[in-house]
Formats: C-alpha cells, sequence, structure tokens
C-alpha cells in the first residue's frame, strides 16, 4: 500500500516525465500543492523531498522547487570500441567469483544480477507450493521429461503475446534456467570453432556457454540507447564466416538499451541475407517500466532463424530455475540436445510458475517490482552523480535493474572491487563483459533495492573508493 506522500510524489513524476511539468519549471508552492491536492502541508515536503531524492527536483533557497529532469544531466558512456576480430573467451574464474559472493547480512551485493525476492507480491509462491505438497505431493517427486509442463507452455506463449510473438506451445522448450536455453542454443547452431557475433560489453554467462562451445566471439560495437551498430555487423558479416548472432535486444543487460523495431527488423534482414540464426536473450523483457512492453526480434521472424531464451530468474526468483526456448526450426535439435545433456527439468517449480501466473499474481509483481526499480533507479543516478568522481558517465535504463557506470579511464574497477571488500560492498567490474579486455573502468551496479540510507552510504563509499584510484 503506498502511503499518501508516495502517491503525491508518483502523480508529479508521472506529470515531469509526461512533460506537463517541463524541465526547469517551478513546481507549485507546498502551500499551493496542499491545497490543490488536498493533503497536508507535511504530505507536500515529503513528497518534494522524495523527488529531489530521486533527481526530479531541486530546492533552490528561497524560492521554492523546480522540475530536473534526471536524463538531461546524464552523459551517457560513449559507443563501444571492442577489437574487431574474433577472440577467445576468458574470465571463468572471476564469473565464478562473482557469481557465488557469499552475501551475508549487511553485504550490499550490487555486483549480483538478481531481483528483489524480498517483496510481499511474491508470497504467493509459497501458499502455492503449500497447497501442492498438501493436496498432490506425489508432485514434489515427479520430473519433466522432453519439452516440459504444457499448461506453463500455454502460459508463456499467452505473455509472449504482448512482444508481438504468435508462438505455439509445442515451440516452447522449458529449460533448466536461461543459461541452459542459451547454452543448448549455441550447440544446436554451432561447430566448434565457428565464430558467434555479440554485442559489447555482453553478459558474462552467455560468453562463457560460447567459451564451452569451443567457439570465438566477435564483440560489436554498440550504443548505450540504440545498441548494436548495424553497419558494425554488416562490416563483420562480410569480412568473417560468422555462425550465429546472440544479443539481448530489450533491456539488454549490462547497457539497458532497447532496440527500436526497426532496428530488430534490419537486424534480422541482415540475418537472413547472410543466412544465419540470432540468439535472442528476452530475460529482463517483461520489467520494462512503461507499457507496452518492447516487440521481440523473434514476433518478425517468418521462417525459426530467431531462437527466443528466457527464464523467470528476473521477473520473479532465480531459484525457481524455471527458463525456456523458443527454437522455431531447431525444436527438434533443441529437444533432443535437452534430453541428452540433463534429460528433465523438476516438474515442481514449473507448476509454481503455472498457478502463480494463472491466478493473476504474475502481471499484480511485476506492477510492485517495476514500480520499486523505477524509483532506485532515479535514487541510484541521483547519488551516482552526487558522489562519483567527476567525467562519471552511466546509462539511464528504461526497465529492469542495471546501471553500467563509466569511470574516468584511470580506475580499474576489479581493484575498486577488491578495496570495497573491506565495506562490504560488491560491484560487478566492466572487464568482465568483455572478451577483449575493454571496460576496465566501467562497473555494473544492481539498484533493485528499496531506496534507503545504506544504499546511499555506499553509492558514496565506492565513489570515494574511486577517487583514491584516479
Ligand atoms: C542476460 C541474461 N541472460 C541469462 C541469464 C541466466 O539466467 P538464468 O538464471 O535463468 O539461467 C542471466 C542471469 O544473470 C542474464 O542476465
Amino acid at each position: 500500500m503506498q502511503k499518501l506522500y508516495e502517491q503525491l510524489y508518483s502523480d508529479i513524476k508521472d506529470k515531469i516525465v509526461s512533460g506537463f511539468y517541463p524541465n526547469a519549471h517551478k513546481l507549485p508552492s507546498i502551500r499551493d500543492m496542499s491545497y490543490q491536492q488536498s493533503v497536508s502541508i507535511s504530505t507536500v515536503q515529503e513528497a518534494y523531498r522524495l523527488l529531489e531524492d530521486t533527481g526530479f527536483a531541486k530546492s533552490k533557497p528561497k524560492s521554492g522547487y523546480y522540475v530536473q529532469l534526471p536524463e538531461a544531466n546524464i552523459q551517457l558512456p560513449d559507443i563501444s570500441q571492442p577489437k574487431q576480430k574474433p577472440v577467445d573467451v576468458g574470465h571463468w574464474e572471476e564469473v565464478l567469483a562473482l557469481s557465488s559472493t557469499i552475501t551475508d547480512k549487511g553485504f550490499v551485493a550490487f555486483g549480483r544480477g538478481n531481483p528483489d525476492i524480498s517483496l510481499n507480491s511474491l508470497k504467493p509462491i509459497q501458499k502455492i507450493h503449500t497447497q501442492i505438497a498438501q493436496n498432490t505431493p506425489e508432485e514434489i517427486y515427479r520430473n519433466e521429461v522432453g519439452i516440459g509442463f504444457k499448461g506453463l507452455r500455454e502460459q508463456i506463449i499467452h505473455i509472449m503475446k504482448k512482444s508481438g510473438c504468435n508462438l505455439h506451445p509445442d515451440e516452447i522448450i522449458i529449460t533448466t534456467g536461461c543459461q541452459e536455453a542459451l547454452s543448448l542454443s549455441f550447440k544446436a547452431l554451432t561447430q566448434p570453432g565457428d565464430i558467434v557475433a555479440i554485442d559489447s560489453p555482453s553478459f558474462y554467462g552467455s560468453v562463457q556457454a560460447i567459451k564451452s562451445n569451443g567457439l570465438k566471439v566477435l564483440e560489436i560495437p554498440t550504443h548505450p540507447e540504440t545498441g548494436i551498430s548495424l553497419s558494425a555487423l554488416e562490416m563483420a558479416l562480410e569480412q568473417w564466416p560468422i555462425k550465429v548472432i546472440q544479443l539481448i535486444p530489450t533491456l539488454n543487460n549490462p547497457l539497458g538499451y532497447i532496440m527500436s523495431d526497426e532496428k530488430k527488423q534490419k537486424l534480422l534482414k541482415l540475418a537472413t541475407q547472410y543466412d544465419i540464426s540470432i540468439i535472442e536473450d528476452d530475460i529482463y523483457g517483461d520489467l520494462i517500466y512503461q507499457n507496452p512492453r518492447p516487440r521481440t526480434i523473434k514476433s518478425f521472424d517468418t521462417d525459426g532463424r530467431v531462437l527466443l531464451c528466457s527464464s523467470f530468474s528476473k521477473a520473479i526468483a532465480p531459484g525457481l530455475r524455471v527458463g525456456w526456448v523458443a527454437a522455431g526450426r531447431y525444436s527438434k535439435v533443441i529437444t533432443h540436445l535437452k534430453y541428452i545433456t540433463s534429460l528433465a527439468s523438476t516438474r515442481l517449480p514449473q507448476l509454481v510458475v503455472t498457478q502463480f501466473i494463472e491466478q493473476g499474481h504474475y502481471e499484480k509483481h511485476l506492477r510492485v517490482a517495476k514500480q520499486q526499480y523505477q524509483q532506485s533507479r532515479d535514487s541510484v543516478i541521483n547519488w551516482v552523480q552526487k558522489y562519483f568522481p567527476e567525467g562519471t558517465k552511466m546509462t539511464y535504463p528504461k526497465g529492469g535493474f542495471n546501471l553500467w557506470v563509466e569511470l574516468p579511464k584511470q580506475v580499474d574497477t576489479f581493484v575498486l572491487n577488491e578495496n570495497l571488500k573491506e565495506f562490504n560492498i560488491g560491484i560487478a567490474p566492466g572487464a568482465l563483459f568483455s572478451c577483449s579486455g575493454k571496460y576496465k573502468n566501467c562497473l555494473r551496479i544492481n539498484y533493485v533495492s528499496k531506496p534507503n540510507k545504506a544504499i546511499e552510504q555506499a553509492i558514496k563509499t565506492i565513489g570515494e573508493q574511486a577517487a583514491l584510484l584516479l
């Protein structure tokens, strides 16, 4: 339940975002706003303070509050310039260390890629679990051989309609998380030694799947807001025998970019022209802050060359390990690969997710989670602007919970991360997101937690420690 001042904050923020109150516009005085909205002076004061904390307003002494659009003050990182030749994937030890960081109470885990699992809107998961255990205990012991539980596959096609996809339940293969979906897709499409084109920076988990299949990666220059450069990709396609393009075109990890529909269509056209496949990772797609959610590349695919991979690890919880792939013309191959890799998936989490969606909890939870993430984005960006060294650049994510930050060149974020251990803080060092030694001065910050003083202090500490490395 939102408090009155939070409701007022959201209403004013919506008016700022929609342009009703333009940048630099003076907001009504506290007294006028209190009169207009029939709320107390202290409610308006709290709402205005929150607007200031989240970077949407600035108070000027003896003058009042003025609109300040966070986006207007952000300096985006430049388009990336990775090495223009295929390279081997490294960094396994560092990826393992980051993924298995022990996050005891008090540790501020900015480095991990997990959603907030403490939200009350996830509580129905526990209830559904208990009901299944009580009413049909045999379900706990069952597995699900083949392409997975039909009820879940039907819910997935229903959800994916919002991304413009018209899938059939039999096209969906349930996997153990999105990681397995990606891994099986690489296996189905490539032979050792093949080249995969990826966006850059790129999610370190999928490049480890590339590594395990004995493949090389070619990192393509990528813009932090519009995504992979199609002209650079076309040049690369002319020069190298690329077998597959793999990317996260909607709410990219780590950059947060969203490729436009037009760009997605052009990318598919290129893939068709060179007769190669696309592995599209859509794991963050449902976490867009403003509806409607963007279309997938898959939604434009008419000949089954796009393999759409996803899971409920970001939108619900990573421990469920419920993922899936819509594999187009590779469905049969992937079904076989799933069988030989892990035989079956656990049935219980599939039933739980199905009921969570069927009973309407999924949509409700998305609303709650996205509202929190958006609010934390605004606070964290505001604090990064306030506490990080001059010259810091960052993205402005429109969904999900990852912020990509570029510090001045001298700062090595592996060293920064080491130094932050003393303060019980973890970040994801930028170098993990490149196979060719790029992004050493960058970091990814996970901003899922509800903004509070401890988070602000942790961001301040990162800024101070970064400044010591200049
Ligand atoms: C972009 C992306 N793809 C795939 C995965 C793996 O997801 P899962 O936990 O469902 O295997 C992650 C997890 O961090 C991710 O960020």
